[in-house]
């Protein structure tokens, strides 16, 4: 008989955005039955994945840095017999393509955000040339049919992408052009995905798309279905207990979908929806194609279905001939619509985008008092959003063991880290939670009834 092979070291870090993270895990679950073991450092590792993002400044920087840290590593596993495959993922693979291994020849493999699903065949070839191997071709048709289902337990919460890439080219954007065309999955591939995930545990699901509303998969009935509907629709699976999705675009926040935020109780009042500057002129040049009244019409809309609803956005400031004027226009839509969260960001020039080749740049100076004033504000709304949260009895869905023993960790609806002393055996349940306390990211507070039903 012939002793079991030790399990391949793999090891994946991933950069960017939640995609991205899903994206890493379904290489790891891919991988798995080729004898990959994930592992948590690079240090001796038989295959590493650098799985990357593109969408803002130095991304490519970064990632040539980071070959630069393993070169010393993969040359000592090759002093001692061994091999570390180095492979390039994702948006920054995409873009730079063939460029990379020319840069950085130490990189088996360049593997773009659609093809990874041939990873396996990729490693396979590049081990048996003893060289490279690409491909960041879109067919992005048969990726996701050709992963295997998650067979590692994904924990109580869990990222399921329904959609990919973006056709709505704002003009600093790279998702584009990294990404491709959107692209939905049908509806039939996710509910099983869902049925799946919640065999395995889980709880709450956070559907994933680079412009997620956009969705229009094929429903059961041969038609395209859009997001509100494929809501509604998993929202029947049993022990489903909340929805999230991440990231839309106001445009295509339609009225199935905004009615879903009133009538399904599982869809969680938390909404990412970016608006990006408040400024109708920046809108403009951004080729949003939605004004800031726009904007003001869809959050009363949602208010009126969701009244409790908090919302998040993404900003961008100093983007090419902003001025002080279209500044205080994204201030003051910030204090007015009451973003209680938000990502924010520095416009930066991105090669091949059309506002990379803007004239009125805005100097770096200038973008970086913005940014901070910017955040200023918005610190300011978020901590008085969460201290309104103290004594307020709110449910929380326990993902895990906290550091102290005796505490576990959860979520409120509105997406807040809260710690309680709560039993083991509550992860995965959801409990009234009375908050008593609000910290920089978490929410302390005492279980309600410690016999886990309804509130005394
Ligand atoms: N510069 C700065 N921020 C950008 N984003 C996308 N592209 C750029 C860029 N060139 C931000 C947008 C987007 C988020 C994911 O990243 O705000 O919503
Ligand atoms: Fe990029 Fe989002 Fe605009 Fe699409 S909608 S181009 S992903 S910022």
């Amino acid at each position: 008989m012939t002793a079991p092979k030790p399990p391949r070291k793999l090891y994946i870090k991933t950069y960017g955005c939640q995609m991205n993270v899903y994206d890493s895990g379904r290489i790891a679950d891919l991988l798995a039955p080729h004898g990959y073991a994930a592992s948590d450092t690079p240090d001796d590792a038989d295959m590493v994945v650098l799985n990357t993002c593109h969408i803002r400044e130095k991304a490519v920087e970064k990632v040539y840095s980071e070959l630069g840290r393993l070169r010393p590593l993969q040359q000592d596993k090759a002093a001692r017999g061994g091999r570390m495959m180095v492979a390039v993922a994702g948006c920054v693979a995409q873009a730079e393509g063939a460029e990379l291994q020319r840069r950085a020849p130490m990189v088996d493999i360049v593997v773009g955000a659609q093809a990874y699903h041939r990873l396996p065949e990729l490693i396979a070839k590049a081990a048996r040339e003893g060289g490279h191997a690409l491909d960041t071709e879109f067919p992005a048709i048969d990726k996701f049919d050709s992963l295997p289902a998650t067979a590692s337990a994904p924990g109580v919460s869990a990222f399921l992408t329904v959609q990919e890439g973006c056709d709505k080219f704002c003009t600093f954007c790279v998702v584009p052009y990294t990404r491709g065309a959107e692209y939905s999955r049908p509806v039939a591939k996710i509910a099983d995905e869902a049925r799946h995930l919640v065999s395995l545990g889980v709880r709450e699901v956070t559907l994933l798309g680079q412009n997620v509303n956009a969705f229009h998969g094929e429903g059961p009935d041969g038609r395209p279905w859009g997001l509100g509907r494929l809501i509604r629709h998993l929202a029947d699976i049993k022990d489903l207990a909340r929805i999230r999705y991440t990231t839309s675009h106001p445009r295509d926040m339609d009225d199935d979908l905004i009615a879903a935020h009133a009538d399904v109780p599982q869809l969680m009042p938390f909404l990412h929806l970016p608006v990006q500057s408040g400024s109708d002129a920046v809108l403009e040049a951004m080729n949003r194609q939605h004004t800031a009244d726009d904007y003001r019409r869809i959050i009363n809309k949602i208010r009126d279905a969701r009244p409790d609803i908090v919302l998040s956005s993404d900003f961008i400031v100093g983007f090419p001939g902003e001025t002080d004027r279209d500044f205080a226009d994204t201030m003051g839509l910030v204090r007015e619509i009451g973003f209680v969260q938000a990502y924010s960001f520095k416009y930066s020039p991105r090669p091949g985008t059309p506002a990379a080749a803007a004239r009125k740049q805005v100097p770096e100076a200038v973008k970086a008092e913005r940014l901070d004033e910017l955040l200023a504000l918005l610190r300011v709304q978020q901590e008085a959003f969460w201290r309104s949260c103290v004594g307020r009895t709110m449910d929380v869905l326990f993902e895990r063991k906290g550091r102290y023993a005796g505490q576990l960790v959860g979520r409120s609806p509105f997406l807040q880290g809260v710690h309680a002393d709560a039993p083991e055996s509550l992860i995965g349940q959801i409990a009234p939670v009375r908050i008593e306390e609000a910290r920089t990211n978490s929410l302390l507070g005492a279980l309600v009834s410690p016999c886990h039903g309804e509130a005394a």
